[in-house]
Formats: structure tokens, sequence, C-alpha cells
């Protein structure tokens, strides 16, 4: 095992109409003058809007808001977060929905307290000082709930791109698992999926011996494979829910990945297809990453065999890759990258997305170069 900082301070409210504490949470982490950010509407549909504004009301906490946060969410609404947060002098955000709002507020909460342009943050520029997020999930997909990450795509360069900071970490977070019994299954998959890809990019190591993290992706990895199905079959089930959504924070406050060296080139190459052809983050993964899966294990096997016995219960890398597909397709996930639009013509593209050169590899598990990033978009088509 190596050595590893973790710090993990997020408070979580977990349960049955928990959004109810919202006002009480925001004043206890210090807000009063806030911006409530938000997606594209489905927090209205559901009444959650609603019971989130009382909850401030009675706790007399001020708000602006701003929604509009996409799937896949874009720049310039940011840029119009930043302004608002400015003008209207606010203190903290409270972000309502899935990675998109989350994600879009942790970008304007690191904006909102910086002089330059906030895309520096998304260009390799680490972020230091951000206003304070909390946030009311409605989704267990991106694990942004207790993740120091941030990922938006500037629409004008169709770049999508992360950035990290431990004060991105959200100060408190409310998983209410019945906030997710309204989810399309389209989504519900992706989420799964996205998920366990946050599992794998950490279980696939070189660094050998840590059992114990192993034994907890591996408990997170069974916990979604058991309870996807349940939940799709009945969205109304609250203990699938509940095991989901906490699984999904579990996946990737990075627990699961300390002690060793991480791969991540999976997420790589999921983002480009996201940039140029919208395609829903998990959605994408479930392409790109038994693509990825089939040229690694050719190179380096290891990993995989543990894989196959202990996750699928199935012998050989083989084996275990196959099975992995079969959940995907069961749980109605894509298997091609046609089925967003691409073409074998996109593939240079996607690979200059990735930015990985013959002389720049990436991946740790097996370090890629253009060439396999190459092979692995065409095993994806
Ligand atoms: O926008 P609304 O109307 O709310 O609809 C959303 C959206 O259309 C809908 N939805 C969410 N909760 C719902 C619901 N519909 C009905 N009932 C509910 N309870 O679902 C759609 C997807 O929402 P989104 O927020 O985009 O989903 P997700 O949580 O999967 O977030 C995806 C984004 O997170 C990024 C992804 O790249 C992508 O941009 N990620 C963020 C990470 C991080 N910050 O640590 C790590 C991840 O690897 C990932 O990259
Ligand atoms: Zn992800």
């Amino acid at each position: 095992m190596l050595n590893f900082s973790f710090c993990s301070p997020t408070y979580f409210e977990f349960g049955k109409g928990t959004e109810s504490t919202a006002g009480a949470l925001v004043k206890r982490f210090g807000g009063t003058k806030i911006l409530l950010h938000y997606g594209g509407g489905s927090i209205k549909k559901s009444g959650l809007y609603d019971r989130v504004v009382a909850s401030l009301k009675e706790s007399g906490v001020a708000f602006a808001e701003l929604g509009g946060a996409q799937p896949n969410p874009v720049s310039s609404l940011v840029y119009e977060g930043i302004e608002l947060c400015r003008k209207e002098n606010v203190d903290f955000i409270l972000a309502v929905g899935g990675g998109s709002a989350i994600d879009s507020a942790k970008a304007i909460a690191a904006g909102a307290v910086y002089d330059g342009d906030f895309w520096d943050f998304f260009s390799g520029k680490g972020v230091e000082k951000a206003l304070p997020v909390g946030v009311i999930l409605t989704i267990a997909a991106a694990g942004s709930e207790g993740s120091p990450n941030s990922v938006i795509t500037n629409e004008k360069t169709n770049e999508k791109r992360g950035c990290g900071g431990e004060c991105l970490r959200p100060v408190f977070s409310i998983l209410n698992p019945e906030l997710t019994q309204t989810l399309p299954a389209y989504q519900t998959a992706a989420g799964s999926t996205d998920i366990i890809v946050h599992v794998l990019e950490r279980y696939f190591s070189n660094t050998k011996e840590v059992e114990i993290t192993d034994r907890i992706c591996e408990a997170v990895l069974k916990t979604i494979i058991y309870e996807t199905p349940r939940a799709l079959e009945n969205p109304d089930n609250y203990e699938a829910r509940a095991n989901i959504l906490w699984a999904g924070m579990i996946a990737h406050n990075n627990l699961c990945g300390v002690g060793r060296e991480q791969d991540w080139a999976s997420h790589g190459m999921a983002h480009g297809p996201s940039a140029f052809f919208d395609a829903t983050h998990g959605a994408a993964l479930a392409v790109v990453c038994p693509a990825w899966m089939k040229l690694v294990s050719k190179a380096n096997p290891f990993k995989f065999e543990q894989f196959a016995e202990r996750v699928w219960d199935t012998k050989g890398a083989d084996a275990g890759i196959a099975a992995f597909e079969k959940f995907l397709k069961a749980i109605g996930m894509p298997s091609s990258l046609k089925e967003f639009g691409a073409a074998e013509a996109d593939i240079p593209k996607l690979v200059k997305h990735v930015g990985v050169g013959d002389d720049k590899t990436f991946g740790s598990y097996v370090k890629l170069n253009a060439s396999d990033v190459t092979e692995i978009y065409k095993l994806a088509m």
C-alpha cells in the first residue's frame, strides 16, 4: 500500500424527508445570502423546489436563484452565475440536482472569488479558494456530492474538462433516496454505470496488496450489480434506491482509491463523446470502458482475473469482461459510439480531445499512447 492523505469532510444527511433540513444546514455552515442553483426543471416538476424554498424561508435564509444547468453543464451558465453571485453578494451556493447542477455550482463557487477567468481552473490551475457549496442530490451517479471535482464543457471550443481542489468538496450533502424515484430508467442505468466505472478506475491498479481497498471496491460493485435491476424493475423500491445512492458517494469520495495508483483512462476517453455528441456521461462510459478492457487485459491480465472471480463469479479475464458487457446491455446501456451519432471519421478528433500523443501517454494500469487510444475508439465503434 502506498502512503496517502485522505480528508472527506462533507457532512451527510441521509434518508426520507431530509431536504427539509436544507435551510438549517445552510445556516449552520455559514450561509446568509445564497445562490440556489439547479438543472432543467425536474425539481419543479417533482415539487422538490417548493419544499426547498419553504425550508430556506423557514430558516430566514435569503436567496437568488439560477436554473438551467444542463447535462454536460456549460461554461456560459457558469459565467452568468459568477456575475449573479457578485451582484447579489452571495456567500454560499446550494446546488439541487445531479452532477451537472453540482459541478456548475462548484465552478461558479470558484469563479466568484477569483479575479481571472474561471476557465483557468479547467486548463490546469488548481482551485484553492471557493464559496462553500451545499448539495441536495437527486440522482445517484457522478459522486460530485462528496468529491473535490467539477467537470464543465466549454461549448465554444467543444472541450469537456475537469478541475479539482479540496475546497470544492461540498460542506454538506442531503441524500434522500425518495428523490431518485422519479428518475427515468436511462438515467438510473447511466448513473449506475458511472458509479461502477468510478470504482474500476481505482480498482485496475498495479499497486499490489491493498486488500482493504479492493474489498471496499468489490462491495460497491456487487451492490450496484444487485440493486440496479431492482430499481429499474420497480423505480419506487426505496431500499434499492438507498443502497445505490450511498454506493455512489462511496465510489467517488476516494475511499475506493487510497493507497494505490489510479487509472482514469476510461473517463479521459468518455469526455470527448460527451463534448462532441452530448453523450450522457454514464452511457459514454458504458461504451468506452469495455473497449478499454478488451485492449488492456491482453497487455496486463493480472487484475482482470480477480475482477472476473470476485465480482462476476466467473473465471478468466474475457469471461469477466463479457459478464460486465452483458450486465450493461441488460440495464439498457448502449454498446457503440455510433449510437451517439459518431462515425469512424470522428476518431481523430476524439483522440485529440484526450490530449494524448505518441510521446505523451495517459492511464496507468496500462500506459496508452495515441495509437492505443485510436484502437480503443475503433473497438468502441
Ligand atoms: O436537469 P434536470 O431537469 O434536473 O434533469 C436531469 C438531467 O436531465 C435528470 N434528473 C436528475 N435527477 C432527476 C432527474 N430527472 C427526474 N428525477 C430526478 N430525481 O437527469 C438528467 C441527468 O442529470 P445530471 O445532473 O446530468 O446527471 P449526473 O449526476 O450523471 O451528472 C453528470 C455530470 O457529472 C459529471 C459528468 O461528466 C457530467 O457532466 N461528473 C462529475 C464528477 C465530479 N464532479 O466528481 C465525476 C464524474 O466522473 C463525472 O465526470
Ligand atoms: Zn464519472
